[in-house]
């Protein structure tokens, strides 16, 4: 008996456990009900009862180096290395990292500014922070034009001595900034952000984007103007849109107009979205005022031309069908993510 116990002894001691599955076939082996450590012990009867509690206490030392065997393997394998090489599965499939791609917003101005590029118009920029001259004097704006007003208008400094500074409040100050520093003829599209100080909602917010439009040539009339709309709308809300032009007023153009598109959700049949007119109002546009060439040093007698100007988001909104303007300024990566490269 005490020889078949110092062999064992010897045969757990010798017994390597490099993984789970070791541990596993050690378990079984030696310590479970039915393994070979209770089956020494179940022999244990059938010695003399002078040798049992010697042989007894043999046993419960093999059985203590099987436990403690055990619970060293197990410290091992529960380790933070140990779990985290357990943790990968490598036959798992691979994870698909979200890589960066456009902006719904910056999508569909892509869109318009190819469109307008290939009829002839180039690029215009100017900065979002804008003198008050440009954004209003110069284009026209009497002194006491509600537009100015606070509500609507974020001012950054005033009493400047070189003017005050705000926010612009839409692109059309860009057409000074080209007018004063080009001669005609011009052709550009200013695309941009803009700011008002409006109640925030989910239909209105205090930045957006506009595209404005400028030609200035020799004998531009308004029929230039409706044509080139008319081309820019069938190429971006499809062949069979209709337009309509009412007149309106902008103090930096004459005659104004704003124009309306048929409904390209309902094809004009009326809607929710187009309040049952069967029409969306998509830019507000006109025959420069000659005061506006006049402050900016071009003469109105020899040159002429037409002007644009139309909100961005309102067509992403409806193109993509988001139902908040909001959603297009957070940049939260779970809206981002829906509009993959
Ligand atoms: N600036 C105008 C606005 O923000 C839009 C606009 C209307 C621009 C007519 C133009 C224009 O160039 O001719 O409401």
């Amino acid at each position: 008996m005490e020889e078949a116990i110092l062999s064992l002894q010897q045969e757990i001691n010798a017994f390597e456990i490099r993984n789970a599955r070791d541990l596993e076939a050690f378990r079984h082996a030696y310590t479970v009900r039915k393994g070979r450590i209770a089956a020494l012990f179940s022999q244990l009867k059938s010695v003399e009862a002078s040798r049992r509690p010697g042989i007894g206490q043999l046993l419960n030392a093999l059985k203590l180096t099987a436990d403690e065997k055990i619970e060293a393997a197990n410290a091992a394998f529960s380790s933070p290395t140990a779990r985290k090489s357990q943790a990968i599965d490598l036959t798992l499939p691979g994870r698909r990292e979200f890589s960066g791609s456009e902006h719904p917003v910056q999508k569909v101005l892509g869109e318009m500014k190819q469109i307008f590029h290939a009829m002839g118009f180039s690029i215009a920029t100017g900065p979002e922070l804008e003198l008050d001259r440009n954004n209003f004097d110069m284009l026209n704006f009497p002194p006491d034009h509600p537009a100015r007003d606070m509500q609507d208008t974020f001012f950054v400094t005033r009493g400047n001595p070189g003017g005050d500074v705000l926010l612009r409040t839409h692109t059309s100050p860009v057409q000074v900034r080209v007018m004063l520093d080009n001669k005609p003829p011009i052709r550009v599209i200013c695309p941009g952000k803009v700011y008002r100080n409006e109640a925030i909602s989910s239909r209105s917010y205090c930045v957006f984007h506009q595209l404005e439009g400028l030609y200035i040539d020799k004998n531009v009339s308004f029929a230039d103007l409706k044509a080139t709309i008319f081309s820019f709308a069938r190429q971006m809300f499809g062949t069979d849109v209709k337009l309509r032009f009412r007149p309106s007023f902008f103090p930096f153009t004459e005659p104004s107009a704003e124009v309306d598109v048929t409904c390209y959700l309902c094809g004009g049949k009326g809607c929710r979205v187009c309040k049952k007119s069967g029409w969306l109002e998509i830019m507000g546009c006109g025959m420069v005022h000659p005061n506006v060439m006049r402050n900016c040093g071009i003469d109105p007698e020899t040159w002429s031309g037409y002007a644009f100007g139309m909100g961005v988001d309102r067509t992403v909104l409806l193109r993509y069908k988001i139902d908040d303007i909001r959603l297009l300024f957070e940049n939260d990566a779970r809206m981002l993510r829906q509009f993959p490269a």
